[in-house]
């Protein structure tokens, strides 16, 4: 792992290649970082150190932040379309990075988002980016793995975790403890939506390495009953053009059609990188 650092206003890694999203990091720079994910992901001075080296969303997503705006808005119509009206709840963003999703809820009239992550830089950036707003989102730092604050417990009517379950946990073991912590903060009949990039192979798993069926057994065991599922993120499109900031007239045809592939054609889920599963919370 390179240590980043800001150099004459441009984030820059210490063996002088860019970082994004000023476009140069490379495939190559992706394959090695994936070669040492596990080292990686699930530590909190890794995602410190991309909140100071990277710009705007590339400190939580993907190298190019062209993508990452493709992304963004890719996902805003997945969760409205599964999560419906969001006026007056109250929702929780479970290792919400830099809070897009969390301010995204807001705007869609959610009475009060709590976004959580285990990285104090990252809280750090959400809370900057967050400034001026209407004030019913706020940032607290907490491990999904390590436990939660117990003060947040069944308090919410959402729960949502975007890509951060398969890099917070190493095994099925710590899946299960996250899961439930997870289901712990949603009220008797609230949801649990989650979208992950789920995965064995070992070029697109992060750090987790369990299927769909997995996921979704540890999620009955944490007491959330799967009520749908979802797709996006189609592989190829992700893997050639997340990585460099090329124009988005460029990138968002590509973008687009394997997302209508997604959505046109069931059995090309195996093409998804991201799967949503929402469930929910047992007891009402
Ligand atoms: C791929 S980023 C996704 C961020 C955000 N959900 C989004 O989609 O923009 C993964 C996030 O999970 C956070 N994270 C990783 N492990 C965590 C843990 N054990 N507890 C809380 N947050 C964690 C990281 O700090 C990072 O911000």
């Amino acid at each position: 792992m390179t240590t980043p650092e800001k150099q004459n206003g441009h984030a820059r890694s210490t063996n002088g290649a860019a970082k994004s999203g000023f476009g140069a990091t490379s495939i190559w720079q992706l394959v090695k970082e994936r070669r040492t994910r596990d080292a990686l992901y699930h530590d909190a001075a890794y995602w410190d150190a991309r909140a100071s080296a990277r710009d705007g969303l590339a400190r939580s997503i993907w190298p190019s932040n062209t993508f990452n705006a493709l992304w963004d808005e890719r996902q805003r119509e997945l969760l409205l379309r599964t999560l419906g009206d969001l006026a007056g709840r109250k929702v929780v963003d479970v290792g919400c990075g830099t809070g897009r999703m969390s301010r995204f809820f807001a705007a869609c009239g959610a009475r009060e988002v709590v976004g959580v992550d285990f990285s104090p830089s990252t809280v750090e950036a959400a809370r900057e980016e967050s400034r001026g707003g209407a004030g019913q989102v706020r940032f607290v730092v907490g491990d999904v793995v390590g436990g939660l604050d117990p003060a947040m417990q069944g308090t919410f009517d959402d729960a949502v975790v975007l890509g951060c379950l398969s890099v917070a946990c190493r095994d099925l073991a710590s899946l299960e403890v996250a899961m439930k912590n997870v289901a712990g903060l949603v009220r008797p009949g609230g949801r649990v939506l989650i979208l992950e990039p789920i995965h064995r192979s070992p070029l697109l798993r992060r750090v987790l390495d369990l299927g769909l069926e997995d996921w979704i057994g540890v999620a009955n065991r944490a007491g959330l009953e799967l009520l749908g599922g979802d797709r996006m993120g189609f592989v190829p499109v992700r893997l050639f053009l997340s990585v460099r900031d090329l124009p988005r007239a460029l990138v968002s045809p590509f973008f687009r059609a394997g997302e209508a592939l997604l959505d046109k054609l069931p059995y090309l889920s195996f093409m998804s990188d991201y799967k949503l599963l929402v469930f929910r919370a047992g007891g009402s």
